[in-house]
């Protein structure tokens, strides 16, 4: 039987990136996004292109009951799940305290509890087969706190942090925990966000982004950036004092943009 994966945000992006290169390694699929239109035309493409199988689920992963729709739609496909691509996410710009509430409390949802919640209902399968994988995109922003995207940043951060504590659960149960780190891709999320890059470092494209996640993941580390200046990024972030990190991107990001 062909291996299976369930990416969510996979209708476009960094996520339809994921779906192409697993596609192209012989997966069956199980896509995940609000925008059904989007998914169809991709999951056309992928099963006109490859020998698998690609289905899609509409499905609002902000929402409260989120998580239990997911597995379930995984489980109406097929008993195990070898790869759950946690990628869906949304940027947020501003000031905090204009920030509208509603989309505040849709990314906390979207980015930590439904990511735990899911990974709390697929993970003990995983653990009885002693195989499967899971990846959480997060980003380079949560290497350090980001004023003007406060939420976005720590929503990162608690990524990373989750996932390279529970990589160390888990791997003795032969299970990869991945957190990949992007910086700068070139997609629909700075539209979104209303943000305009202004990164010194030329943007990534999407394929690539999964392409270097899909290589490092068994074996790799734990934690992946996806580019030199990523890898720049994650060092300087170790480094420099926390309070000069914080000074330092409020300033950059107060940049006209
Ligand atoms: N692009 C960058 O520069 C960058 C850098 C670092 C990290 N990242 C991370 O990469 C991930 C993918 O972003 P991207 O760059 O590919 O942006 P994108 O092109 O805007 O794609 C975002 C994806 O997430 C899905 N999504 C958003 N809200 C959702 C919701 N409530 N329920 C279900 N799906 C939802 C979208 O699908 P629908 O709209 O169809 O629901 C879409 O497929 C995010 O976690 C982001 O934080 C991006």
């Amino acid at each position: 039987m062909r291996p299976f994966a369930v990416i969510t945000g996979a209708s476009r992006g960094i996520g339809a990136e994921y779906a192409r290169a697993l596609a192209a390694q012989g997966y069956d699929l199980l896509l995940i996004a609000r925008d059904a239109a989007r998914m169809d035309q991709l999951a056309a493409e992928l099963s006109g292109r490859h020998r698998i199988a690609v289905e899609c689920e509409v499905l609002d992963l902000a929402e409260p009951e989120a998580a239990h729709r997911l597995f379930a739609a995984a489980r109406t496909r097929r008993q195990a799940v070898d790869l759950l691509v946690n990628n869906a996410g949304f940027g947020l710009f501003g000031e905090f305290v204009d920030l509208p509430m509603a989309r505040i409390q849709a990314m906390l949802r979207l980015h930590v509890n439904t990511v735990v919640e899911s990974i709390r209902l697929f993970l003990p399968d995983m653990v009885e087969r002693r195989s499967g994988a899971i990846i959480n995109v997060a980003s380079t922003a949560g290497f350090m706190p980001v004023a003007y995207i406060a939420e976005y940043a720590a929503t990162k951060a608690f990524l990373i942090t989750f996932s390279e504590a529970l990589a160390e659960e888990v791997r003795s149960s032969g299970i990869r925990v991945q957190v990949c780190c992007p910086g700068p891709t070139v997609t629909d999320f700075h539209h979104t966000a209303g943000l305009r890059p202004n990164s010194p470092f030329k943007a990534q494209s999407a394929a690539e982004v999964a392409a270097v996640s899909l290589a490092a993941l068994d074996p790799g580390p734990t934690m992946v950036t996806t580019n030199w200046s990523g890898t720049l990024t994650a060092w300087l972030s170790r480094c420099t004092p926390r309070t000069i990190l914080a000074r330092k991107a409020a300033q950059w990001m107060r940049r006209p943009r």
